[in-house]
């Protein structure tokens, strides 16, 4: 493993210590801001724009519920992994600690199944998150050539989408709790917004494109991704948009060609997918000359590329803030001396061990790396 491997590791563990422990409360300040300091992918847009299917492209596995109307009610907080080398891939839910999913199938029931529960079977919204774990075996399992992702662990978030009318079923005040909740994430400036719009809808209308700018005025953690190439009007295209001339970016824009909805009522899986959005992006008379800078591979890449120079960029801020949280788990752990709620205790403990062995990772790597220099 290369040092920014576990580094990478040691951020996702961190991670998933300060959610489960964001339940106890009282001792959140130190995870908060330790957890604002930690990158994460939002994908972001109106209803039905694809961002499930993105999310669960960048992903390589079928596992998240998708369709027409508002299927994703809740933000789901992905923790990407590689296993161990050799053993099985397998999904972990939060609420279901002790379980492990090997079919994800059945991790996507799962996921509709808990939002049923929070939600009733109704159209509203729970701002409630499923930690929902997934497990991507290694470099050769990761399909398709998403080796960057299969090497970092990653966060991934998807949430519900933006609208404009409360219909049938909903409180008048979907629409303003929707942005409500999805802001909560995106505001934050270690996200990284992956701002979806349809194709076959003028930019100038994008939900995602909107937001993006309000929270992320320069761009820099904005990534434009336009869905839904290929149901665009017979006769036009969306060269303005994608070399940026419609709406200029600071990163460039990408195109992709997810699952329509037939294909997902026939079950077209992921590596037939994958192919014929290659082959789309291959022989099109418009967009051929992009193919190699299109699709949901390349969009992985970018992403995972960006992620590792976000995160040696906050290096130097991680480390003092790991310092500034272990002096804090310390005097909370002296202050618990018996603690009341055992659990509590523990998982203090083991984010204490998690920063320390953080903190060495990190010297490590600042004293004996070169910088980029580990892969
Ligand atoms: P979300 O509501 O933004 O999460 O969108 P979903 O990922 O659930 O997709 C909504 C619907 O649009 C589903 O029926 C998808 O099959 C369809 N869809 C998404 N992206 C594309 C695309 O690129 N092309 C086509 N033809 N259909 C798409
Ligand atoms: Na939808
Ligand atoms: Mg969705």
């Amino acid at each position: 493993m290369t040092t920014m491997e576990s580094l990478i590791g040691l951020v996702n563990r961190i991670q998933r210590a300060c959610t489960v422990l964001g339940d106890y409360g009282g001792v959140d300040n130190a995870f908060s801001s330790l957890w604002e300091a930690l990158p994460s992918v939002a994908v972001v847009g109106g209803q039905s724009s694809g961002k499930s299917s993105v999310l669960e492209s960048i992903v390589g596995r079928d596992f998240l519920p998708r369709g027409s109307g508002i299927v994703t009610r809740r933000p789901l907080v992905l923790q990407l992994h590689k296993t161990e080398d050799g053993s099985q891939e397998y999904a972990e839910f939060l609420h279901l600690p002790k379980r492990r999913f090997s079919d994800f199938a059945v991790v996507r029931k799962e996921i509709q199944d808990e939002t049923d529960r929070i939600t009733g079977k109704t159209k509203q919204i729970s701002p409630l998150s499923v930690l929902h774990q997934c497990y991507a075996q290694d470099l050769n399992l990761c399909l398709l050539g998403l080796l960057c992702f299969a090497v970092v662990n990653l966060t991934l978030i998807d949430l519900p989408g933006l609208t404009k009318v409360a219909v049938e079923g909903q409180p008048e005040s979907i629409v303003q709790d929707i942005e409500t909740m999805v802001r909560t994430y995106v505001e934050k400036p270690n996200c990284i917004i992956l701002a979806i719009s349809p194709a076959n809808q003028d930019i100038a209308t994008s939900d995602a494109i909107k937001l993006a700018r309000e929270v992320d005025p320069s761009g820099e953690r904005t990534f434009g991704v336009l869905t839904k190439l290929d149901l665009m009007d017979k006769g036009t295209n969306a060269l303005d948009v994608l070399e940026g001339r419609s709406y200029r970016l600071q990163h460039p824009w990408v195109g992709i060609v997810n699952r329509s909805q037939a294909d997902i009522n026939k079950n077209v899986d992921m590596i037939v997918a994958r192919r014929k959005e290659r082959e789309y992006f291959a022989t099109s008379p418009d967009y051929g000359h992009l193919a190699n800078k299109m699709g949901s591979e390349y969009l992985a890449k970018l992403l995972s590329k960006h992620l590792e120079s976000a995160i040696r960029a906050r290096i130097p801020s991680i480390t003092s803030l790991i310092n500034k949280t272990i002096d804090e788990l310390e005097s909370e752990m002296d202050h618990l001396g018996r603690p009341i709620a055992v659990d509590a205790g523990a998982q203090l403990y083991t984010i204490l061990e998690l920063c320390r062995a953080f903190d060495k990772v990190f010297k490590e790597h600042l004293d004996g790396g070169r910088p980029g220099g580990d892969r």
